[in-house]
């Protein structure tokens, strides 16, 4: 089962498990699929559920129950998690988590401007600003990073490069996977899948997901 999935996740960019142990916690699926690691202290679990009304600086401050744009998770992080583990508690078929997969954009001739890119987190960080690059090799694949609202362009190529992501993405045709059932499990690599939340719509609020990252698969 577990090396499937790292096959799986690594051809198509994600794997979606359906009624994935419905009656086993979170921990322990994360444990057994790969290493999870802990963002910030207490964040192992994260509780994801629609806010109308959240802190200004977040996604949900910024389009409360509105679609979210395509992003990687923790962009701004210098290394940002590997893998993104989303286990549905209460979900609506209406709300489908939407993926694009970001590796169109950075291969082939668009490549040497995604490396070349620099970007810098829209706020610093701890008092000061680190510049990062949209896409870099890592080992035998590249670590890419998208957030339109919390990375800026750092370099005139970092300006071009964004332009170029927006255009692709709003072009793009994502596919959506609905986390709709207990247990419903999807895994998205973070350094290459872009992701989007639905909006939400009147009914659903009380979607419930569980996010855990993974630093590695077993
Ligand atoms: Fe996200």
């Amino acid at each position: 089962m577990d090396s499937l999935l790292a096959d799986q996740i690594q051809s198509c960019g994600y794997s979606f498990l359906p009624a994935y142990l419905p009656e086993t916690d979170s921990v322990a699926v994360a444990t057994a699929l790969g290493l999870p690691l802990v963002p910030w202290e207490g964040g192992l679990v994260q509780q994801l559920t629609p806010r109308a009304i959240a802190a200004p600086n977040t996604y949900s401050g910024i389009y409360g129950l509105d679609r979210f744009p395509f992003h990687t998770d923790l962009a701004h992080w210098r290394l940002p998690p590997r893998y993104l583990l989303l286990r549905c508690r209460k979900g609506y078929a209406e709300i489908p988590t939407l993926l694009i997969d970001g590796r169109a954009i950075f291969d082939g001739a668009a490549l040497n401007v995604m490396t070349r890119a620099i970007v810098k987190p829209r706020r610093p960080q701890n008092g000061s600003i680190s510049l990062l690059r949209l896409c870099e090799q890592a080992g035998a694949t590249h670590r890419f990073r998208w957030d339109e609202v919390f990375l800026v362009a750092a370099s005139r190529t970092g300006e071009v490069a964004i332009e170029a992501v927006k255009n692709f993405i709003s072009t793009a045709q994502p596919l959506p996977i609905a986390l709709a059932g207990a247990g419903d499990t999807l895994i998205i690599d973070n350094w290459r899948m872009l992701h989007a939340r639905s909006p939400i719509i009147t009914g659903t609020e009380d979607r419930a997901i569980e996010r855990i990252y993974l630093e590695r698969l077993h």
